[in-house]
């Protein structure tokens, strides 16, 4: 993904010096903010805009008008249906239980690993390729301060471990049997619905699906279960995942699984 970094307005020395050295790692323009508006940033460069914010996350601006940050809305949806009912079909999926490991090959903005690590409580490690969402998640984990119902999972937030790579490269580097569980949710092939908090992702995330090297991976490194989440009917498109099993929900999510023991 293409981007220009920026602060909010009115930066303070610390978040200028944060845009400099974000904009240093990515490789990318910093462009002093001034009184440019996002727009007039996004018009002159012709790229998606990150910017610093006053508490030093992040919002992507993207071309089409889209915003992107960190933020655990879906997360708290799922994780008070868990505490209310005790259910959950990724974690159902997953059979996890308290004291496993998850390996999260599609970290994105971290909702799914927040669920892991919740009913774990142990340190799921999260790949992210694509390095603007990459940094948005890691400093919103770092600084994302629960509240309300959401407080019984501060432990989680500070169990997720963000990795910059693709998931491919970094199962290969992983010694046998070393996660319970491999877990991967690529972008959804044609989505029939809506969902907000997708649709940037849509824009701008990198859409690689699972390859069958990649599974073949992942089924080496993981001690317990292989799981995929997909929309639903998407299996009867890939020969490779005949030999997974399909498990529901109540959504038009699917997710797919396999014992590796
Ligand atoms: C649908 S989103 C994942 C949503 C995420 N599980 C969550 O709960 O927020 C897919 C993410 O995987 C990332 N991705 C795609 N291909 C990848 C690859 N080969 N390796 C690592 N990450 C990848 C995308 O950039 C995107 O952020």
């Amino acid at each position: 993904m293409e981007v220009v970094v920026t602060t909010d307005r009115k930066p303070t020395p610390e978040m200028v010096a944060e845009a400099e050295k974000l904009a240093e790692k990515l490789g990318v323009p910093l462009v002093k903010r001034r009184h440019n508006t996002i727009n007039a940033i996004k018009k002159r460069f012709g790229k998606n805009v990150l910017v610093v914010n006053g508490d030093l996350t992040l919002t992507l601006h993207t071309l089409k008008g889209q915003k992107l940050f960190f933020h655990p809305g879906l997360f708290k949806i799922r994780l008070l249906n868990y505490l209310a009912g005790g259910k959950e079909a990724m974690i159902e999926a997953m059979a996890l239980k308290e004291g496993e490991t998850v390996l999260d090959c599609n970290l994105g903005l971290a909702q799914d690993a927040l669920m892991a690590a919740f009913v774990s409580k142990r340190e799921v490690v999260g790949v992210e390729k694509d390095p603007v969402i990459y940094e948005i998640v890691k400093r919103g984990l770092e600084r994302y301060r629960p509240e309300g119902k959401l407080k019984v999972a501060d432990f989680a937030f500070k169990l997720v471990k963000p990795v910059l790579g693709d998931n491919y490269e970094f199962l290969k580097s992983q010694p046998d049997n070393s996660y319970d569980v491999v877990y991967f949710s690529p972008m959804f092939i044609k989505p029939k619905w809506h969902c907000s908090v997708m649709s940037p992702f849509r824009e701008v995330a990198v859409k690689d699906f699972v390859s069958p090297e990649t599974l073949k991976e992942a089924e080496r490194v993981a001690r317990k279960r292989v799981v995929i989440k997909v929309n639903r009917g998407v299996k009867e498109l890939f020969p490779f995942l005949e030999d997974y099993e399909v498990q529901g929900s109540s959504t038009n999510v699917e997710y797919l699984y396999k014992e590796v023991k």
